[in-house]
């Protein structure tokens, strides 16, 4: 059946118990560009699948067929290329529970893990709240983008108390998405040095020059020696049913994760996540997955060209993908980033302090903006940033 989507429509989220939208939690008025999530009304397979589970007056002990494994590696398929067999995935309860299992499987306590910086924070407590030990490897921002600086991946992969490696691609904040050569890198790094790679795809949705490549996809031995951690999330908007996949090719891996999923009896599927995440990834929401990120590209291309025209002083870091954008505000002359952020707190824009995203809490000058809003409350709130800048 051939849908249409209206995404300029804006909702009243506040009564949502939305974490980004409570109006307990939320200053009135204020635009919430600090979540990482869209503001789009969900598919309608998904609605639909809710309502035929939530119409049933039972809500019994779930039962469960090979239907989440395979709408999972069907969706890998069609939508990345990537030939994924449904054997190599289980469910998980959201991305970051994934990779905790993950790390629990393939590291020892005090074994270091390393990931890149700017990072999206949860990478940094499910390290050290799993009693390992974290590295960072800053990225190379400049207007032009994020890049790894490889010279430095080196020295800390090569340190034989690093074992694994997280990698976030598309990169949540900077918007970097890893080229075939860069990936292809990371393997050889992997491979040289015996460090374990967990990838959060999280965003693949949202590539808008070049592709998605599936980390597993550029080498043999990649795909031997990683965990992928995919989630319906956020392209459908359907993160409140806390759902996610960890998939990974090798038998052994694949087996030690699991008893650590096991263990915990980490199972947490419910009649209702499943049934979201099945209608999601089972190819009913494939021309809305296409329509959003269509949508979601002409809004950075919109907030882009009105950075760059009418508010000079914030340089965005030009994003490949994902729907959040990392804001070099060191322009605006503030003499520390609380002082920044006292400014933008006043603005009615909320945006998310650079420093949650560096292990030493410095955001050098940065903050994040999520720009998946419809047009209209994406240009009302660059046009108060824009006041606000223009009264300083
Ligand atoms: C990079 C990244 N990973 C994971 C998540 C959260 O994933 P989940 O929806 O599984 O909780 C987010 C959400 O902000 C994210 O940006």
């Amino acid at each position: 059946m051939e849908h249409t989507f209206d995404f300029d429509q804006i909702l009243d989220r506040t009564r949502e118990r939305s974490k980004t939208w409570d109006f307990r939690t939320l200053k009135p008025g204020a635009i919430p560009m600090n979540g990482a999530e869209t503001h789009f009304a969900c598919p309608e397979p998904v609605r639909s699948a809710i309502h035929a589970v939530a119409d049933w007056p039972i809500y019994g002990y779930p039962y469960f067929t090979e239907d989440f494994v395979n709408a999972a590696a069907g969706y890998q398929k069609r939508r990345h290329g990537w030939d994924c067999n449904p054997a190599w995935i289980e469910f998980v309860g959201g991305i970051v529970p994934g990779i905790a299992f993950a790390l629990q499987a393939v590291t020892q306590v005090g074994d270091q893990v390393l990931i890149n910086a700017p990072a999206y924070s949860p990478f940094r407590s499910t390290i050290e709240s799993n009693d390992r030990v974290l590295v960072e490897s800053m990225l190379k921002v400049s207007a032009q983008g994020a890049a790894f600086d490889w010279e430095d991946m080196e020295r800390k992969f090569s340190d034989p108390v690093t074992k694994a490696f997280i990698l976030c691609d598309p990169h949540n904040p900077t918007g970097k998405c890893c080229t075939r050569e860069e990936l292809a890198r990371i393997a050889e790094l992997s491979q040289k040095y015996g460090v374990f790679v967990i990838v959060d795809e999280v965003h693949a949705d949202f590539v808008f020059r070049g592709r998605h490549i599936p980390y597993p996809t550029v080498t043999g031995y990649a795909e031997q020696n990683s965990a992928v951690v995919v989630n319906p999330s956020k392209t459908f908007n359907v993160a409140g049913f806390r759902t996610g996949a960890i998939i990974i090719p090798n038998d052994r891996i694949h087996a030690a994760v699991n008893k650590r999923i096991l263990a915990v009896k980490g199972i947490s599927r419910t009649i209702t996540g499943v049934a979201a995440f099945e209608a999601c990834y089972d190819g009913r929401c494939d021309d809305y997955a296409d329509a959003a990120a269509r949508y979601v590209e002409e809004n950075l291309l919109y907030t882009e060209q009105f950075f760059a025209s009418r508010i000079p002083r914030i340089k965005m870091v030009r994003p490949e993908g994902c729907f959040v954008c990392w804001l070099d505000c060191s322009g605006l002359g503030f003499s520390s980033q609380k002082e920044l952020m006292a400014f933008l707190d006043a603005t009615g824009v909320m945006l998310s302090d650079g420093s949650d995203y560096f292990a030493d809490g410095d955001g050098r000058g940065y903050v994040r903006m999520a720009y998946a809003f419809p047009r209209r409350q994406l240009s009302e709130a660059l046009e108060r940033l824009e006041q606000a800048v223009n009264a300083l």
